[in-house]
């Protein structure tokens, strides 16, 4: 499971998941897409100083969106017969922990300031490293239509 912390970047808002990181699975790089533009809508409304109200609306959107998304992926695995759906499906739940974690932290006010930089580093890494295997067995197990 890829840990941000242990990778951090300045410049962590550089990342373009459709140029460096797209696996060439529409329907998945959509939904990388909308998570990654909830973190957008996130980091700016950080800066921003939004109500906690605001701060809490997108962190309950990114978690929903988060667990379709996690759930179309592993529902793929299954169905493909994905060796390593275990190990995926436990980095996800860790994702999804810790985004209702920050989701409690803003309403006792106790958000830090690197939220969004570490939830995006993490899904950089996820999709760059985990997501990447997956999506290489898909094409050997479908073929490049996938
Ligand atoms: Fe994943």
């Amino acid at each position: 499971m890829p840990n941000p912390d242990a990778t951090r970047s300045p410049s962590s808002a550089a990342f373009d998941p459709l140029q460096s990181y797209a696996l060439g699975i529409n329907e998945i790089d959509n939904h990388h897409r909308t998570l990654l533009a909830f973190i957008d809508q996130l980091e700016q409304a950080i800066r921003n100083e939004a109500h906690w109200l605001a701060l809490h609306d997108i962190l309950d959107k990114l978690h929903r969106w988060a667990e379709v998304h996690f759930a179309v992926e592993e529902s793929l695995m299954q169905i493909l017969g994905y060796p390593e759906l275990e190990m995926h499906r436990r980095a996800h739940q860790t994702f999804i922990v810790d985004i209702r974690r920050r989701r409690e932290n803003v309403v006792t006010n106790e958000l830090t300031a690197d939220t969004a930089a570490w939830l995006r580093k993490w899904l950089q890494l996820h999709i760059g490293i985990d997501d990447r295997n997956y999506a290489e067995f898909f094409r050997r197990v479908v073929g490049e239509g996938a």
